[in-house]
This record gives C-alpha cells, structure tokens and sequence, in this order.
C-alpha cells in the first residue's frame, strides 16, 4: 500500500513507521511526509529519509476544504492509498474524509473512549487511572471517535511519573503502529485478491 504520513511535531511515529517499512516488516511505501507546521522536526527526519516533503501553513489558506483539495491534489499525484496520522495536531475535514472513507488511520495515546483530544496522557495521569494505552482507529469527523481498529493497555504504578507514562506510551506505539499497519494492509489486501 502507498501512505502519506500527516505528523505536526517531533515525527518519532513517523521514524518508527519508516524504519519499519526500510527493514521490511511493513509492507508498505511511505510517498509523502505532510505537515502543516512548517520547519517542524517531523521535516527534518523526512528529508533524512528520502521521503518527500509537503509543507504548508494553514493560516495562508482561507478554509480548511481550500487546504485539503490541495494536499488532494499532492495525494492524487503520488497514487496515495491511505492516509495515516501521527501526531497531526488537527481535526481532519470532510474533504478528505470523502476522497478517503476508511482510508485515514490515527494513533491516540490512551483507551478510547477514555481521554480524548488534547495531552490525553496528562488526563490519564490526573485522574489517577492505574491502566491507560494506547489506540489505533480510523477517523471520522469527530475528536478520536472512529471505529476501533486495536488497543493495547498500558500499567500505571503508583510511583510513575507523567514522563515515564509517556516513555512507556512511545515505547508501545512505536512498536505497535508499524505492526497494526501491517496487519491492515495485509486483510486488504487479501479481501482485494478475493475480490478478485
Ligand atoms: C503520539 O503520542 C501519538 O499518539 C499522538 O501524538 C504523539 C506524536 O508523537 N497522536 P511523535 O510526533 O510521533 O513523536
């Protein structure tokens, strides 16, 4: 499968999908790194990487429906058949959730339902919840709402803090993503072979 990554940040999702396509054990291609925070670190990594680079500021268009028939366009281009989101820090709009139905996946660090939207790690760990996770899903309109694709759980001890959560947090979802992906891709493709 041809993915395009939207990452708006550090970009150590991104790394770990990369690394994972490069030794092979996701079988996919990554054709485009996007980012709407332009000079980001997420860039940085890409360029590294070979993978071609889409940046744009979003304030410089007048709607997000403008933006996204643009990144469409780029998409279009590069014959994208997912999008995969890692650590994109916006709400995907109808646009591409037309051009892309089931086709947009997110990783969210906790259990959804539990904690969505912003420093979800931050709401675990306040509220004192002793299991949190992490969240691979397809997204829809909502924050975090779409169908769950998997999960898995993470401990809080009593004596952790924020930052070893969120070191725990990465660990798992470096690992985790990479491996859900390619086992996503594989169903399809064979539902597709059957299709056939
Ligand atoms: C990850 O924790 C991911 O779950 C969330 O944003 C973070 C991105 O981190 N959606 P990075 O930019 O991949 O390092």
């Amino acid at each position: 499968k041809k993915i395009a990554i939207f990452a708006s940040g550090n970009g150590s999702n991104f790394q770990a999908i990369h690394d994972a396509v490069q030794a092979g054990t996701l079988r996919a291609e990554i054709k485009l790194l996007v980012c709407d925070k332009p000079g980001a670190f997420v860039t940085e990594r890409a360029k590294k990487a070979g993978v071609p680079v889409l940046e744009f500021s979003p304030k410089l268009y007048t709607s997000k429906a403008e933006f996204e028939t643009m990144i469409h366009e780029e998409l279009q281009k590069k014959d994208v058949d997912y999008i995969v989101l890692a650590g994109y820090m916006r709400l995907i709009g109808s646009v591409l959730l037309d051009y892309y139905p089931e086709r947009i996946i997110n990783i969210h660090p906790s259990l959804l339902p539990a904690f969505p939207g912003m420093d979800a790690i931050g709401q675990a760990v306040d509220a004192g919840v002793k299991v949190t996770g992490v969240t691979i899903h397809f997204v829809n309109e909502g924050m975090d709402t779409g169908p769950i694709i998997a999960q898995k759980a993470i401990e809080i001890l009593d004596e952790d803090t924020k930052e070893e959560v969120e070191r725990k947090v990465h660990e798992i979802e470096h690992a985790f993503y990479p491996e859900t992906l390619d086992r996503l891709f594989e169903e399809k493709r064979s539902m597709e072979g059957a299709a056939e």
